[in-house]
């Protein structure tokens, strides 16, 4: 039986093929490749010995979804597939629905009309909204979303949680991740923006290659210690791992399971800036710009339920994430382009 990861060419989705492969499951990637490259693939191959069978292709087109099914043993689905540049939806939010609504909506259509029933969804922190406590556990409750990405995420969530309830034969896992950074160890997968990065990390990679000039913090005036936004750092390989624990807990029919995957630790803006300086032995230089709108200022997670129930819990430390995001860059100053 194979795990179809839709989304397995991006960011997220390509680190959990390496995970996935590393724990003995078949893998089947479908990827519309609107923002990632087919060649993070032949790197997953590089460290995994193993091919991925690709489809090229959207979750929105049912013929692609009935020959994957039709053709493939799917046991389960890891569906990252969606958009999810957070200003960009503000000015398109018909592309946004349209793509991660009617795209969840058309595959696990799909999945049900070939008995597939176990998937595991790419959820966000962004469904706390401005969170009611901190730190965040499974139970605080969800919150407005300052945008039309975050509420795909939510009503998603919504959606899974509906059809779990009306049919318990799904296995629905929501997994809510916190700030995803870090690269695979190798240096040869990593995050991939097109254009200016939206987030923090990748920003400053940027600055240190040399693409950018300065880093701009967005405010400095939050109530947190040093008045920049503080949130919950996660490597990119932990988060993988996350996907493989969440796996186990679909093999054993666990019904509807939702988890926060974060560290539980909070950092400042300023924090990564200086622990990314340390890790690296390289100065950023950075100025004070105003607020970002729809940003909060403090967001980080309570990961005990995922220890307890998943036996998961992050590994890496916040200068594994710096020394890896920075490896990846510097090897790779044009992503998969080189
Ligand atoms: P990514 O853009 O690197 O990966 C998403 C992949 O989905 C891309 O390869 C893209 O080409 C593909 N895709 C998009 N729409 C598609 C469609 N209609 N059909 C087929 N393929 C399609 O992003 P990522 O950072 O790896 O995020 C993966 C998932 O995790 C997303 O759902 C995202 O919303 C969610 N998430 C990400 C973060 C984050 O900070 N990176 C945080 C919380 C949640
Ligand atoms: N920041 C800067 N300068 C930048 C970019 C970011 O100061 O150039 C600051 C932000 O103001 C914030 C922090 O760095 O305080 C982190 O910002 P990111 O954009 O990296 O991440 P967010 O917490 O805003 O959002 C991210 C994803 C969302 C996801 C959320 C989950 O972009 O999709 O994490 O917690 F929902």
């Amino acid at each position: 039986m194979a795990i179809l990861v839709t989304g397995g060419t991006g960011y997220i989705g390509s680190h959990t093929v390496v995970e996935l492969q590393n724990n003995g499951y078949d893998v089947v990637v479908l990827d519309n490749l609107s923002n990632s490259s087919v060649k993070s693939l032949d790197r997953v191959k590089a460290i995994t010995g193993k091919d991925v069978k690709f489809y090229e292709g959207d979750i929105r087109d049912r013929k692609i979804l009935e020959k994957i099914f039709d053709n493939e043993k799917i046991d389960s689905c890891i569906h990252f597939a969606g958009l999810k540049a957070v200003g960009e939806s503000v000015e398109k939010p018909w592309e946004y629905y349209d793509n991660n609504i009617t795209g969840t909506l058309t595959l696990v259509d799909e999945m049900r009309k070939h008995g597939v029933k176990n998937i595991i969804f790419s959820s966000s922190a962004t469904v706390y909204g401005d969170p009611a406590q901190i730190p965040i556990t499974e139970e605080c409750p969800k919150g407005q979303c300052t945008n039309p990405y975050g509420w795909t995420k939510s009503m998603l969530e919504q959606i899974l949680t509906d059809m779990q309830k009306a049919d318990n034969e799904w296995n629905v896992v929501l997994l809510r991740y916190f700030n995803p950074i870090g690269a695979h160890q190798s240096g040869t997968m990593g995050e991939n923006p097109n254009g200016i990065p939206n987030n923090l990390m990748p920003y400053i990679t940027q600055v240190a290659v040399g693409k950018r000039e300065e880093l701009g913090v967005f405010g400095n005036d939050y109530d947190t210690p040093d008045g920049t936004g503080v949130r919950d750092y996660i490597h990119v390989v932990d988060l993988a791992d996350g996907h493989v624990k969440a796996l186990k807990k679909i093999e054993e029919n666990a019904g509807l399971c939702i988890y926060n995957l974060g560290t539980g630790t909070g950092y400042s803006v300023l924090d990564i800036v200086k622990n990314f300086e340390e890790a690296n032995n390289l100065k950023i230089p950075y100025s004070i710009k105003p607020r970002r709108a729809g940003d909060i200022a403090i967001c980080y997670a309570d990961p005990t339920k995922a220890k307890k129930e998943l036996g998961w819990e992050a590994k890496y430390g916040i200068k594994e994430m710096c020394a890896d995001s920075w490896r990846w860059q510097k090897n790779n100053p044009n992503g998969y382009e080189d």
